[in-house]
């Protein structure tokens, strides 16, 4: 790879077939302008900070409004300029229960540039009534799952969901919905269907993604705002492995995207301006790529990304 400025990524990892995870400590609005080549990027999925005063390593999140919403504009203009011309663009956002209206604020300030395809609910956690189950369900008992960070508040609830919008340029990128399929219920049905794909529907809009148990935060993710590696997977696999070249995550953080692009063995460049947190996302990463690799065995053929398109820099 060629490296014009003569600085080093933060962290390379090579993935089968010549392709390679690099993470770069880098302010990604340089860094998008200056590794990638217009029209390179197959898919962005990412979450920026929220701008609620969480206490990250480097950044500082507490910008008033405008100057925040400006700097998201800015950050689009780079994201026009390196997404292929059928890329899916996933930006995860959530809203504190104060502010309801900012990840809105946010979705439409991208809605300047792009066209909002879907829109994903990712829950967090969810309470389930027995009562509302089916038969065929196996469920026994009302259920609680998943993690949420209870709000002391008489006026607000819990905030136990985000969005992942889903962006493009056209809105009418054709997506890989069995990919993150789910099994329909009933038995019955699925007897008289012979092949996998047939036997599943589209997961539809709510993704039901709980953080996994820890033990201890600081050692366990050592983040204060992360996303579990099935989020990114879930976006990649959604607009198509095999359509996929190459996929980034400018605030890449802890790496839940890096650990995703190992199982799924698809070129990625990750930014981060915290090399604290890089260096979690590396060894997250290499301890990914030590195991199992993500097989998308309900696709008629096995997922298997393309080559990816040439840098004009680095990548
Ligand atoms: C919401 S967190 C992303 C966490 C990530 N999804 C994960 O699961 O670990 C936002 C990240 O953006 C980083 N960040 C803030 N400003 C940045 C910038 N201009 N360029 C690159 N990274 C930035 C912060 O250090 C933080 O790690």
């Amino acid at each position: 790879m060629a490296d014009p400025k003569g600085d080093r990524p933060f962290a390379r990892l090579p993935l089968p077939r010549r392709a390679e995870i690099v993470l770069w400590n880098e302010d990604c609005l340089e860094g998008l302008a200056r590794r990638l080549a217009p029209g390179s990027v197959d898919v962005i999925a990412t979450s920026p900070p929220y701008n609620l005063g969480i206490r990250y390593g480097r950044y500082r999140d507490r910008l008033p409004r405008a100057e925040y919403l400006g700097w998201i504009r800015a950050f689009v203009l780079q994201v026009d300029r390196v997404l292929s011309n059928r890329g899916s663009f996933f930006l995860n956002v959530g809203s504190p229960p104060r502010d309801p209206w900012f990840a809105w604020d946010v979705a439409r300030e991208v809605g300047q540039r792009f066209a909002l395809q879907n829109v994903v609910h990712w829950i967090k956690s969810i309470a389930i009534d027995r009562r509302f189950t089916s038969r065929t369900s196996g469920v026994e008992r009302d259920l609680a799952l998943g993690h949420y960070k209870p709000v002391g508040s008489e006026r607000f609830l819990h905030s136990a969901q985000e969005y992942v919008f889903h962006f493009s340029r056209s809105g009418d990128v054709p997506l890989d919905r069995l990919a993150i399929g789910v099994a329909y219920q009933d038995p019955s049905n699925i007897a008289r269907w012979h092949r996998p794909r047939e036997a599943m529907r589209c997961r539809g809009s709510t993704w039901f993604l709980p953080y996994p148990t820890i033990q201890r935060r600081a050692r366990d993710r050592p983040h204060p705002a992360t996303f579990p590696p099935e989020l990114p997977e879930w976006c990649v696999r959604l607009h198509g492995v095999r359509r996929t070249r190459r996929w980034i995550d400018p605030f890449v953080g802890i790496g839940a995207s890096a650990v995703a692009a190992a199982r799924l063995g698809i070129p990625f460049v990750g930014f981060d301006i915290d090399p604290e947190y890089l260096a979690v996302a590396r060894d997250r990463a290499r301890r990914a790529l030590a195991g199992p690799r993500s097989i998308d065995d309900r696709s008629p053929r096995r997922a298997r990304p393309a080559r990816p398109p040439s840098l004009r820099r680095d990548g």
